[in-house]
């Protein structure tokens, strides 16, 4: 596996725009369409997105609110991972783990101390993924309801 985190482009948006979770999965994450969006939609979020990589195969989408002043419960953070999406073909390859590391490394650097990010409870959801890389819950929602998890970037 050789994972890379790049930018999105007028090259590969066409690509990227075609990633997909499962049907059952929608109700959890946005597509990358409307994950872009959002992202022109909400510059008080200060977007930052890359795309996913195997060697030259993209397989996911990752968009986290970068270092933001937080604005609870509607903007949180200053580093909150807004989406994360493995394309259903690649689910379950250790790719999502692997966006996780570089994210951490790439946030230690920032001299970020946490990482915050929300899901919405329910059957297939990806509350155990979270919890398997070390998330637990802050103890509060989000204004849309969704649970707000905290990982611990310190050692
Ligand atoms: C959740 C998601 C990002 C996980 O990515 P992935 O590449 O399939 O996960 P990995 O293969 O890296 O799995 C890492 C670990 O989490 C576990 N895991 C993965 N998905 C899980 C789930 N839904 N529930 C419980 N555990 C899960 C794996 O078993 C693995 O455990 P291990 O390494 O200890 O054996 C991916 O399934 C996805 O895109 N889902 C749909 C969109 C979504 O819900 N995104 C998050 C909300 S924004």
């Amino acid at each position: 596996m050789s994972v890379t985190l790049r930018p999105v482009t007028d090259a590969n948006l066409v690509d990227v725009v075609e990633l997909r979770t499962t049907p059952a999965q929608e109700q959890f994450v946005s597509t990358v369409a409307q994950s872009l969006a959002e992202a022109r939609a909400h510059p008080e979020g200060n977007p930052w997105y890359r795309a996913v990589y195997d060697d030259e195969v993209p397989v996911g989408f990752v968009m986290l609110s970068w270092d933001v002043v937080p604005q609870p419960p509607d903007l949180n953070g200053p580093w909150f991972l807004w989406k994360l999406l493995i394309d259903s073909r690649y689910q379950g390859k250790g790719y999502g783990r692997e966006v996780l590391r570089q994210l951490v490394g790439l946030l230690r650097e920032q001299g970020a101390t946490e990482l915050l990010t929300s899901h919405v409870p329910g059957e297939g959801g990806p509350a155990g993924f979270y919890e398997r890389l070390g998330f637990v819950p802050r103890g509060d929602v989000d204004s849309q309801g969704e649970i707000i998890l905290r990982l611990d970037l310190h050692s």
